[in-house]
């Protein structure tokens, strides 16, 4: 069935006399008359010397190019940017990563638009790529699939396996002298050993394997390591895959659909997966124009137990996934239960069900404890909880586990940069019972919401990983670990309640009833909202000064919407 997506865009740009001088400019980049016959596939490439987790995305940009060829239709290749969010942590810099997500989205989707691509392979690999892409192939509504970098394997460190999550760790034993300045250099060298994204269940490859859930990448392909030639092959196959759904007629929004993201989020909170997954779930439901309401996380997480025991808070990395099975494995076991949503198309053609069935059929998974069987889970809630309360009453994010899931109580102690929390940590001025709060971090207030990674891990360098409990608008990096609350909604920017905190007041954090309060009668909070000002904007020109303009609410995916 060729029509209606077999060509329907690029005739309009090489087609007819009247096209010649766009034939003669694509003819200078090396395509022919052949070329000019079949449908063309944009692919986007975040190639980037940057960070780890993009450097060798060129050869599976390559590989996906030679399988559209084989498939039938030419491929044009084209860059989109990335930042490293590692990299960017900790400093000013943070403050791009999120902007980075809406470049990524937009650069992809003009492109492919003003191009007039029949078709799209998407390939990235660093935290923000996938959302990016993904929300553009929402907004395009071409026949797309998403080719994922990897994961990079784990270090070696005195007999453990070690990632980027230990060096920032090590960061807050090393400032209050419980590692040594050569220790640490030795463990800088061993940490990150090549190519691929940060090694643990972080939000690169959290996201990636939501991707992989959702239907848009082929089964299996969020868990090869960036280093397994397996994974040129899934890029390959990609590329050829593309060129079936122009032929079948499959496009985004045929696949991501409510029971998509159903399915999403049940995969990423059995994997113990990153906050930041609620975020981008949200942004790229809302560009396919699903109706996911934020509070569809609890009820999911309330029906799906938390299997996976990955990093941070677990023992193993994505490699070890990958030998377990990938998420085919935990897959496998959500739909056995009744938790996934079998019915729901992929980019194989075929439902969810279906491609289980065909990977079972491909062999027994290996036995393993990465993946604990339904019936025997880490944890009997999956690991993404929403919080509400008169600090968040748009919403809040959390993950939770064994460990966290009672209450918290302690006095905030107030900073408006992250820091100022920083700086407090490393002075030994935080104590254990403490709530640290950071606001102006918000996708407006900072703009960007940093991440905090640099400061949890200073805490649980310092104090250990529940002693002390963290509440941003802010965002936290897939690494981070313990009690800490971000993406509260109304950020303080725009005057949530998060701005009126005072130094000293208590502030509950409640997980079995789901809320995030500050125990202050509603009068004070009143006159405290009265003497209330917003501070002045922290940029007032460039993209930071654009963007901070643009930016909407955590609780809505925090995306640049017109
Ligand atoms: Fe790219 Fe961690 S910096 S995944």
């Amino acid at each position: 069935m060729a029509e209606p997506t077999w060509r329907e865009r690029s005739r309009q740009s090489v087609d007819g006399p009247e096209r010649t001088p766009h034939r003669a400019m694509y003819r200078a980049v090396g395509l022919g008359d052949e070329d000019f016959r079949r449908p063309i596939v944009g692919v986007a490439n975040a190639a980037a010397e940057v960070t780890p987790c993009n450097v060798h995305l060129d050869a599976l940009a390559a590989a996906a190019k030679h399988g559209v060829r084989e498939g039938g239709a030419t491929p044009i290749e084209f860059r989109t940017i990335t930042v490293s969010d590692a990299i960017a942590m900790g400093h000013e810099g943070m403050k791009g990563s999120l902007i980075s997500r809406e470049i990524i989205a937009d650069s992809v989707e003009v492109v492919t638009f003003a191009e007039r691509f029949d078709a799209l392979v998407a390939v990235g690999g660093c935290d923000k790529n996938l959302p990016g892409m993904l929300m553009a192939a929402a907004r395009l509504n071409v026949p797309t699939v998403v080719v994922y970098g990897g994961p990079m394997l784990p270090g070696r460190f005195e007999g453990r396996d070690v990632s980027v999550q230990d060096t920032f760790e090590a960061v807050g034993r090393h400032a209050r002298g419980a590692m040594g300045d050569e220790e640490l250099a030795r463990l800088e060298r061993a940490a990150c050993p090549g190519a691929g994204t940060c090694a643990g269940m972080y939000t690169a490859n959290t996201m990636a394997s939501v991707v992989e859930a959702l239907g848009m990448m082929l089964p299996g392909g969020a868990a090869i390591p960036a280093v397994h030639a397996l994974r040129r092959r899934s890029a390959e196959d990609s590329g050829r895959q593309v060129v079936e759904l122009l032929r079948l007629g499959v496009r985004p929004r045929d696949i991501l659909t409510r029971r998509a993201f159903e399915n999403a989020i049940a995969v990423a909170t059995a994997l113990g997966g990153s906050t930041n997954s609620v975020l981008h779930i949200l942004a790229i439901a809302r560009e396919a124009g699903v109706d996911l309401p934020i509070d569809v996380f609890n009820a999911v997480s309330d029906r799906t137990p938390h299997l996976a025991d990955m990093k941070p808070g677990g023992r193993y990395h994505m490699s070890d996934l990958f030998m377990a099975g990938g998420v085919p494995r935990v897959m496998r076991e959500l739909l056995d239960a009744g938790v996934l949503h079998g019915d729901c198309l992929t980019v194989t053609g075929r439902t969810v069900r279906e491609n289980l069935e065909a990977w079972e059929a491909a062999g027994p998974a290996p036995a393993s404890d990465v993946v604990r069987p339904f019936s025997d889970p880490i944890d009997r809630q999956g690991s993404l909880t929403i919080l509400r309360g008169n600090l968040a009453p748009d919403g809040a994010v959390m993950k939770v586990g064994p460990h966290h899931r009672g209450v918290f109580r302690g006095p905030a102690r107030v900073f408006d940069r992250e820091e100022a929390a920083f700086q407090a940590v490393s002075e030994g001025a935080i104590r254990p019972g403490d709530v640290v709060v950071i606001r102006y971090e918000g996708p407006r207030g900072g703009p960007g919401m940093r991440e905090m990674l640099a400061v949890t891990s200073a805490i649980v360098g310092a104090l250990g990983d529940q002693a002390v409990a963290l509440v941003t608008d802010g965002r936290f990096s897939g690494a981070t670990h313990g009690p800490m609350v971000g993406h509260v909604a109304p950020e303080a920017a725009v005057g949530g309640p998060i701005a009126l905190v005072e130094e000293g007041d208590e502030i509950v954090i409640d997980v079995p009833n789901r809320t995030l309060s500050v125990a202050v009668p509603d009068e004070e909070m009143a006159a405290r909202r009265a003497r209330w000002q917003a501070p002045p904007p922290p940029y007032r020109a460039g993209a930071l000064a654009k963007y901070a303009r643009l930016f909407g609410s955590a609780a809505e995916g925090a995306r640049t919407a017109p």
